[in-house]
């Protein structure tokens, strides 16, 4: 399963809160000034079956194990119908969390083995990864703060501790450290502008020079 790789794919990831969905707005409306076509979408969901998914994912009951095979089930669906299709069309693609959510909130979050996540990893998209992922970092009294404030109902996840939230963190930092060349860490806590001003620098050095 190795596609074509003519379009970007760039993946935005974070703890509920960090920000992610003003700057996602911000960089498609980026890239469609220089010219690239830009096919935004989020994950879980994507396709109308993720979209399925997602509703059972975020507010359903379910054993940690399931959640994690169901992450990957509606990103099976996501990478066949949307990404590698939209990638081999020369299509940038802007998608709200990918993988290393599911390693962030199901490993570190939920405990999952992390042998259990390689291979789920290596069966869903072997060899294939973001080009880009922006991690949205900051503390999870801050992030918590902000989805107290946004006055939404919250979902499964969103009603977590702050203790599941400093697991995620700290798993998303650590994969950060991982896979350095792909994943920037983006301090969330700067103001929007400057967060904006940043992803066009990271994204320009990389692709508009
Ligand atoms: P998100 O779309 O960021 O939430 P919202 O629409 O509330 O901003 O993500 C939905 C939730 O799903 C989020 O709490 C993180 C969680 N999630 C996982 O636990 N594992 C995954 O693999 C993915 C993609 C998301």
């Amino acid at each position: 399963m190795t596609a074509k790789r003519d379009g970007r794919f760039i993946t935005f990831e974070g703890i509920d809160g960090a920000g992610k969905s003003t700057q996602i707005e911000a960089l498609a409306a980026f890239l469609a000034e220089r010219g690239q076509p830009v096919v935004r979408t989020r994950e879980p969901g994507g396709t109308e079956l993720g979209e399925r998914l997602r509703e059972l994912l975020l507010h359903e009951p379910m054993h940690f194990e399931t959640e994690a095979m169901l992450m990957f089930a509606a990103r099976r669906e996501h990478l066949a119908v949307r990404i590698h299709p939209a990638l081999q069309a020369g299509d940038w693609v802007v998608s709200d969390r990918f993988s290393d959510a599911t390693y962030a909130y199901q490993v570190g979050g939920r405990g999952l083995d992390a042998r259990r996540f390689d291979a789920l990893e290596s069966w869903v998209h072997p060899g294939f990864q973001p080009d880009l992922t922006l991690l949205f970092d900051l503390p999870p009294e801050l992030a918590a703060a902000r989805v107290a404030a946004s006055g939404n109902h919250p979902d499964r996840f969103e009603r977590e501790q702050s203790a599941f939230f400093t697991r995620v963190r700290n798993a998303y930092l650590e994969r950060a450290s991982r896979f350095p060349a792909r994943i920037c860490v983006i301090d969330a806590q700067q103001a929007p502008d400057a967060i904006r001003a940043q992803i066009r620098r990271i994204v320009s050095e990389r692709w508009f020079r």
